[in-house]
């Protein structure tokens, strides 16, 4: 099993779950309300270390009420947090999430205001014994100087990058690592209809992802042939919160383990759609086989 260090953010998240979407400017009563961990990079590392990885994660913890549960969560999942610039005042990012019992879906209201983990906080993480380093795709100046040191400093350390939101610049990560992991959000925010036209548009020579909600996901891979699987939906959409994280701990984890394109996107895709038949993480792949 593989070392695995992901920079990015945790958040509080407080759930609602509710019996359907609320119409605005109305009242509803919650039928379950949870106060849990959450955030993209901090989640993939959840998922990756029930898959067996060591994983590390670099962000900014506050020392504040909330970030206990955080601090609590990421104890019990064993991911190691002294790469984290801790501070001693602030408020960790927090996101309002409205689950919809009848669909699954997660509508999200995030408040942030809270400093982004530096370059200078990144040089700090000793990576000799690191085998993959995944990023989130914000802070946009800030990644440019960390995939900058890795190609210069750590060549054969091979790190991939998640473009969820579109973000002023982000595409000038692109051609730092070695795996480009798109949302289709993103991907229908630059006016493609499809994750084929997208991919078949890049001139980028890497591994390029992109996920497709119900219709699965699409690779681009080194020979610039167009890889797909499809989505594997579990019998009932319970919660679709943190679906993207999971399929991209579903990928990370094939491709560290040396699994060729279609498997891992198949592996990614089975791992994203069982993470919906359930809520939250805990346990996720207790029971569940990935392809090898
Ligand atoms: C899910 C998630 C939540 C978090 C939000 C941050 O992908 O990471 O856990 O609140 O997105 O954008």
């Amino acid at each position: 099993m593989a070392n695995i260090l992901a920079i990015g953010i945790a958040t509080l998240d407080i759930i609602n779950v509710v019996e359907s979407y609320p119409t605005e400017d109305s009242e509803l009563r919650a039928l379950s309300q949870q106060q849990l961990r959450g955030g993209n990079a901090t989640n993939t590392l959840t998922v990756l270390s029930q898959l067996g990885h060591h994983c590390s994660w670099g962000g900014i913890l506050i020392d504040e009420p909330d970030s206990q549960i955080i601090k609590d969560d990421l104890a019990k999942s064993n991911i190691d947090i002294s790469s984290c610039k801790q501070l001693a005042s602030g408020k960790m990012p927090t996101s309002y999430i409205t689950l919809n019992k009848k669909t699954g879906s997660r509508s999200i209201v995030h408040h942030r205001d809270c400093p982004e983990f530096s370059f200078l906080d990144f040089q700090k993480i000793k990576l000799d014994d690191v085998d993959w380093v995944h990023f989130e795709g914000r802070n946009i100046a800030e990644t440019q100087l960390m995939l900058q040191h890795l190609k210069q400093h750590y060549p054969h350390l091979p790190c991939s990058l998640e473009i969820e939101k579109p973000r002023p610049d982000i595409e000038q990560l692109f051609e730092l690592p070695d795996v480009l992991l798109f949302s289709q959000h993103y991907v229908e925010s630059l006016g493609f209809n499809t994750a084929s036209d997208f991919l078949t548009s890049l001139k980028h020579d890497k591994l390029i992802i992109c996920a497709w909600g119900n219709q699965g996901a699409w690779a681009l891979d080194l020979d610039k042939n167009i890889v797909h699987s499809s989505a594997f939906p579990p019998s009932q959409l319970i919660d679709t919160l943190g679906a993207g994280d999971t399929f991209n701990a579903g990928l990370i984890h094939s491709l560290v383990m040396d699994i060729e394109p279609q498997k891992a996107l198949e592996n990614a895709c089975q791992l994203a759609g069982h993470k919906c038949g359930q809520y939250g993480f805990v346990n996720l792949t207790t029971h569940f086989k990935l392809q090898s």
